[in-house]
């Protein structure tokens, strides 16, 4: 069921950047649109060394944390093409360096709470900063940010996870502001945060426990549910959060 995706609304052949092709998330993206049939050529983004061996792409180092980075990524791109689709798959919530989500107040800590802005905020702003202006002026062209549904301040129901929230939640804001700015030159430019649904990567392992075996995605079924999910975005759509299966979420 879940293979190829058309992606039949972008009117022609066109180029596709995955930033944070090293992710779970972001390989399956890799993976699907390295077999779409209109991609022609595929940017795949990671920090570190990975080796991406798809047919048409390309590897491009982006360090997120590092804005000379982000630039260099996107003159890369824009020299042998103008995407229309780019998608951000990168995103922090626990490392190995002891940082958790929060499950109290007493657990904030202000290095912790910085490098999650860096990661799940800032970073992604300077993506869209630089990656925005490579969207064609004419055409439907999708630039999405994965989100989390954590990120809504209307379905904050249960608390904890502060910054991971938090940062999520001014994510959706950047996202907010900067589609109402691009659509002014590109009338069909959309720019969406996604929530993925639970998703079986190294990011929610540690997190899995309370998931029912049937609400938790493997990578490439989210990953095409959210490509079907882009297929069927249109430009008043821009601006919005929605989750794996096209519901919008409220923020
Ligand atoms: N999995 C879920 O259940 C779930 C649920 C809701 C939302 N999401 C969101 O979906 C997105 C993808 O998550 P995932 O589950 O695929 O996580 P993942 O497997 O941990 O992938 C995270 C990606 O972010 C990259 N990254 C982290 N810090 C970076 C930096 N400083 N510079 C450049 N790249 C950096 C990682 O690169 P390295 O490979 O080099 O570490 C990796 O490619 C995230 O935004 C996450 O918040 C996930």
């Amino acid at each position: 069921v879940f293979h190829l995706v058309e992606l039949c609304s972008f009117s022609e052949e066109f180029d596709a950047v995955v930033v944070g092709a090293s992710g779970g998330i972001g390989t399956a993206f890799a993976d699907l649109l390295s077999d779409a049939p209109h991609c022609r050529r595929l940017f795949l983004t990671s920090r570190n060394q990975a080796s991406f061996s798809y047919q048409r792409s390309e590897r491009v180092a982006l360090e997120l944390t590092d804005e000379s980075s982000i630039a260099s990524a996107a003159l890369k791109v824009s020299a042998k093409g103008s995407p229309r689709l780019v998608i951000v798959c990168t995103g922090h919530l626990h490392d190995d360096e002891g940082r958790r989500p929060e499950k109290a107040l007493r657990d904030l800590d202000a290095q912790s709470l910085a490098h999650g802005f860096a990661v799940n905020t800032i970073g992604p702003a300077l993506v869209i900063k630089h990656f925005a202006p490579l969207l064609p002026k004419e055409g439907k062209s999708v630039l999405a940010v994965l989100s989390a549904r954590v990120g809504s301040i209307s379905d904050n129901h249960t608390g904890g996870w502060y910054g991971y929230r938090a940062a999520k939640a001014a994510l959706n804001q950047i996202v907010r502001t900067a589609a109402i700015e691009v659509q002014r030159q590109r009338k069909e430019a959309i720019l969406v945060g996604l929530h993925p649904g639970t998703v079986d990567t190294s990011l929610s392992k540690p997190f899995q426990g309370a998931v029912r075996a049937d609400a938790l995605f493997s990578p490439r079924e989210s990953a095409v549910r959210l490509l079907r999910v882009i297929d069927g975005l249109t430009p008043d759509q821009s601006g919005q959060l929605f989750a794996w299966d096209g519901a919008r979420i409220p923020f």
